[in-house]
């Protein structure tokens, strides 16, 4: 009798815990809504969450497959998480982002005491004194998300010469998740690579050319390149301020407008922000309605990518892209295909882009370098930078990436001129006025689509149009493996490729609501996992509690 009631007892407990097991969200996928379901109904805590995501870390950063996308974890990330717990227990949640880790870019500043470097990847921004944190770190703090560390990153975000994506100095070479050392693509790699298997729940990176849309693209993501001026650029190492941005690369469009809800809006440090429509929109409005593509106008602006050695010479590319096409018009939208922009071929043989970056990239990255508190290296310009690489050629030119052309070539500019201007009016009209705009317009579209790779951002970047790249597909596994530099192949088996969304300024509403159209039809991220030592074991079952 006794012993039958305690069995009786021991299968009560045992079905507990394993119905307990079971509401315990997959880090590997977790969404923000299940966490916070999960931080809400007391299954676990912040705490927990930062512990398992350390840990997930710790299995695959360094060790296993060495994927190398975080830089640094946040000394005061379990803390900051206890407080936070704390907070919700007396008040409850301040919003979506309560006691929700994320990853941050290393580009992008966050104050010093807290322990945390901000280098852009680079040895010689390294315990350098931030004056504040970055204005979208404000926001996110005040939102109660957790900083739970720094992202590897393509160094100098990837403006520093032809390196491969994804190396740094400080991080070395980070690799995709999807098929030993391939490309994570960049210039915000550690981003792309530590969302796409669940080492973060959400993150940021930052985009001048390329740098959101690229990695969502290869690592099966869904990411948002904003419009110039939709999120503040204070606190983050400069390239350029006519084209830089700050926006979220997460597993999924609905985390990624949570995330952009609380980062967009206007910061007295960024007067660029003063551009955009008030009041910010609430994007997770835009990520409700499956059949938001019926009755769109979406075109294709071929010349775009016709002639990109990566994007159009690869029939893989074509199929899956042409296969999107027709999901689309199965979702009841129009396609006008194709629907060029009129300066396409302008826009390739143009240099306008990069005579504005030489210039703006030496002013900007050296008022960067004034406003530090300190720098212990000393290095207070892009002159001292250059020479600091050749002084440390170990640590930041090992063989095969001694390359630091760019730097050279701006260090060579002498600020604003004549031709600087003609050059930004050139890329507005050649990206935009004359550009997306003139073709949206002559066709009456919503939005333009294009594959992700390549070099299919520039007419956005140089307009500072927004881009939301959601997944596409997946390199089949007989592709001819090529190779992306020194130590990164692409493509390869079963490495992801994304679709982008494009359109106007201050658009992201918009495209937010036809890509969560696209994505929900197609579930495509859920298609296909990372390779098994790729993906982390720690589960929030092996930290609750302990
Ligand atoms: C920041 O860099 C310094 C110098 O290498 C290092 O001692 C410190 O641990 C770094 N911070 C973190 C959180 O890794
Ligand atoms: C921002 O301020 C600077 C100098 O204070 C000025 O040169 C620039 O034109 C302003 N930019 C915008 C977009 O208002
Ligand atoms: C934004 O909309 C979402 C979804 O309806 C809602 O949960 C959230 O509370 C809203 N956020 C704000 C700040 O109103
Ligand atoms: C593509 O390449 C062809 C052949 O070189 C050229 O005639 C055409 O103008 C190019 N198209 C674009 C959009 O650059
Ligand atoms: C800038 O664009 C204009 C318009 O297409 C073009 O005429 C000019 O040659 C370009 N300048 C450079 C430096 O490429
Ligand atoms: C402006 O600066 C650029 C970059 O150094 C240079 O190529 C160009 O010739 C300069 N223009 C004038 C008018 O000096
Ligand atoms: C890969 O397989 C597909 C279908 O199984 C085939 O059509 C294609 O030619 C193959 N490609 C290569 C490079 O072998
Ligand atoms: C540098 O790159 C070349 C060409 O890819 C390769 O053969 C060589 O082994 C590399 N050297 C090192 C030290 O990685």
């Amino acid at each position: 009798m006794k012993s039958s009631l305690f069995l009786k007892g021991l299968a009560v407990s045992v079905l507990a815990l394993l119905a307990k097991a079971k509401t315990l969200p997959d880090l590997y996928e977790a969404s923000i809504a299940e966490l916070q379901d999960g931080l809400a109904g007391g299954d676990f805590t912040s705490v927990d969450l930062v512990k398992a995501y350390f840990a997930r870390i710790d299995e695959v950063n360094l060790k296993g497959p060495a994927l190398r996308a975080v830089l640094e974890t946040n000394p005061s990330a379990l803390s900051q998480a206890a407080s936070l717990d704390q907070e919700r227990k007396e008040f409850g949640p301040r919003g979506l982002l309560h006691g929700i880790p994320i990853l941050i870019k290393d580009n992008i500043a966050t104050i010093a005491s807290e322990g945390l470097n901000t280098t852009a990847g680079s040895f010689s921004l390294l315990k350098s004194i931030v004056p504040e944190d970055a204005g979208v770190i404000k926001k996110l703090r005040a939102a109660g998300a957790i900083i739970l560390g720094k992202a590897s990153l393509s160094e100098w975000a990837h403006f520093r010469g032809n390196v491969a994506s994804g190396w740094s100095g400080r991080g070395g070479q980070g690799t995709n998740a999807y098929f030993p050392n391939a490309d994570p693509c960049g210039s915000s790699s550690g981003s792309g690579i530590a969302t796409s298997i669940g080492l973060t729940a959400v993150s940021l990176g930052t985009e001048t050319d390329g740098s959101i849309t690229c990695p969502t693209s290869n690592n099966n993501l869904a990411g948002i390149k904003v419009t110039v001026g939709l999120t503040s650029r204070a606190g983050v190492i400069p390239i350029s301020e006519h084209q830089d941005t700050v926006g979220p690369i997460c597993r999924s469009l609905t985390d990624a407008a949570a995330v952009l809800s609380v980062i967009a809006g206007t910061d007295p440090n960024d007067n660029f922000t003063f551009a955009q429509p008030l009041p910010v929109p609430n994007f997770s409005l835009a990520v409700k309605n499956p059949n938001a593509l019926r009755g769109a106008r979406i075109g294709v602006p071929r010349k775009v990518f016709t002639n990109d050695t990566i994007t159009g010479n690869d029939p893989f590319v074509n199929v899956v892209f042409e296969q999107a096409i027709q999901t689309i018009k199965g979702l009841g939208a129009t396609v006008v295909d194709p629907a060029d922009l009129p300066t396409a071929e302008q826009i390739a043989v143009s240099n306008n882009e990069t005579l504005v970056l030489d210039i703006d990239f030496k002013i900007q990255l050296n008022k960067y370098f004034e406003g530090l508190l300190a720098n212990p290296s000393g290095v207070r310009s892009l002159a001292d930078l250059i020479a600091f690489n050749n002084a440390n050629a170990l640590l930041e030119e090992p063989v095969n990436f001694t390359d630091q052309s760019e730097l050279i070539e701006s260090q060579g500019t002498n600020g604003m001129n004549s031709t600087y201007f003609q050059a930004l009016a050139f890329d507005k009209e050649l990206g935009g006025t004359n550009g997306i705009d003139a073709v949206l317009k002559e066709h009456n579209l919503d939005a333009l689509i294009l594959p992700a790779p390549g070099l299919t951002t520039v007419p956005a970047a140089i307009a500072g149009y927004p881009i939301v790249t959601v997944p596409l597909g997946f390199y089949p596994d007989n592709v001819t493996i090529g190779s992306a530099g020194p130590l990164t192949l692409y493509p390869a088996p079963g490495v992801p490729l994304g679709l982008s969304f494009l359109g106007t300024a201050f658009s992201e509403f918009r495209l937010i609501e036809l890509a969560f159209a696209y994505e929900q039809k197609t579930k495509t991220r859920l298609a296909r996992k990372a390779f098994p030592a790729a993906i982390p074991k720690t589960q929030l079952i092996d930290v609750i509690g302990k």
